[in-house]
């Protein structure tokens, strides 16, 4: 069992497990020295960037953060069917805890709720509102990249565990590393409510990551402009350009950062070489078919036990269940 950290704000229990992260500097210079260069994708989501990806949720290209909400919406009642009474909900990547309000409405008697996000205060402040607004739920939230292993604390109610993992960040992950991770909470027999963007036409998939306002581009471009801030890097945001394509090969969005000219730039006291053309890989997403989401879920462990999608088979919801049948 964990051990309480720190109570705060009266209901919301605290648990720190942030480990020491590889720090900005370090991935950018381990990155701009590899071949070809790559950033890790969490690196993208500092405050700018993070504000940034709100807008993007809500451009009229970027139809999975609506699509998911519609789908939750709509089979709320379902979902919470396969849940059972007295479940706990663990959200990993909890964020502003939105989602989760329209499973936490339709489940019966939901007994805990547990947050897990690595960005400490923004928990706490999203965990703090919602235990006000549901006076009946323990809530206990646990600052921590939810892909770390760690024990879960003791909660009340006899029912289910469920993990709610929404918005296809699964697609984030390579499917290589997307088994292990959900094969580590098959074993741990916790279900999983997780959704998967669908693969689709390239004429919906590739504006989804390159709108006409240009917001996923200023978005891709904070990467360069945060190592300006806070690297005392010296990047010319008008010599690189955002680029996305949908790679139907690997069945993926591969998303990147190209120079536009031969040059070199100094990022953390260093000097980094880019050929014209050169790219930054910064983020890939992946897309699956239903078919191929249970095949990989089934390989780590997990029944799945339902499926929801929206009308025009944009995107998925699926409840894999733990343990034995
Ligand atoms: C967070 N994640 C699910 C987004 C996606 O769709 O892969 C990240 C994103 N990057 C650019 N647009 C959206």
């Amino acid at each position: 069992m964990l051990d309480l950290v720190t109570p705060v704000r009266g209901r919301v229990a605290f648990y720190d497990l942030s480990r020491k992260q590889e720090s900005f500097a370090e991935a950018l210079v381990r990155g701009l020295s590899s071949m070809p260069k790559h950033v890790p994708s969490h690196f993208l989501y500092d405050a700018q960037g993070s504000a940034l990806f709100d807008r993007i949720c809500v451009l009229p290209e970027y139809y999975p953060t609506r699509t998911e909400m519609q789908i939750l919406a709509d089979h709320a009642d379902d979902i919470a069917r396969q849940i059972g009474p007295e479940a706990t909900l663990i959200e990993l990547g909890s964020g502003s805890s939105v989602k989760v309000r329209l499973l936490l409405d339709a489940m019966q008697r939901p007994s805990a709720y547990i947050p897990i996000d690595v960005s400490g205060e923004h928990l706490l402040a999203a965990a703090d509102a919602l235990a006000d607004d549901y006076p009946k739920l323990a809530v206990a939230a646990i600052c921590a990249d939810y892909g770390d292993t760690f024990p879960l604390p003791e909660t009340p109610g006899s029912g289910r565990q469920v993990a709610f993992f929404p918005g296809s960040t699964i697609g984030n992950l390579e499917p290589t590393d997307a088994e292990p991770f959900l094969a580590g909470w098959a074993r741990s027999g916790v279900d999983m409510i997780v959704g998967v963007d669908l693969v689709k036409g390239r004429e919906v998939l590739e504006p989804a990551y390159d709108d006409a306002q240009g917001v996923t581009a200023a978005f891709s471009l904070n990467l360069l402009a945060r190592a300006n801030r806070e690297l005392d890097a010296d990047f010319d945001l008008s010599a690189f350009a955002h680029r996305s394509r949908w790679d139907m090969d690997e069945s993926r969005i591969t998303i990147g950062i190209e120079s536009l000219k031969e040059q070199t730039v100094s990022a953390a006291g260093k000097s980094f070489h880019f050929d014209a053309g050169e790219r930054i890989e910064t983020e890939h997403s992946y897309k699956y078919s239903v078919d191929g989401f249970q095949r990989l879920a089934r390989r780590a462990g997990y029944r799945p036990e339902a499926v929801w999608t929206d009308a025009d088979g944009l995107f998925s919801v699926h409840y894999l269940k733990a343990g034995p049948t």
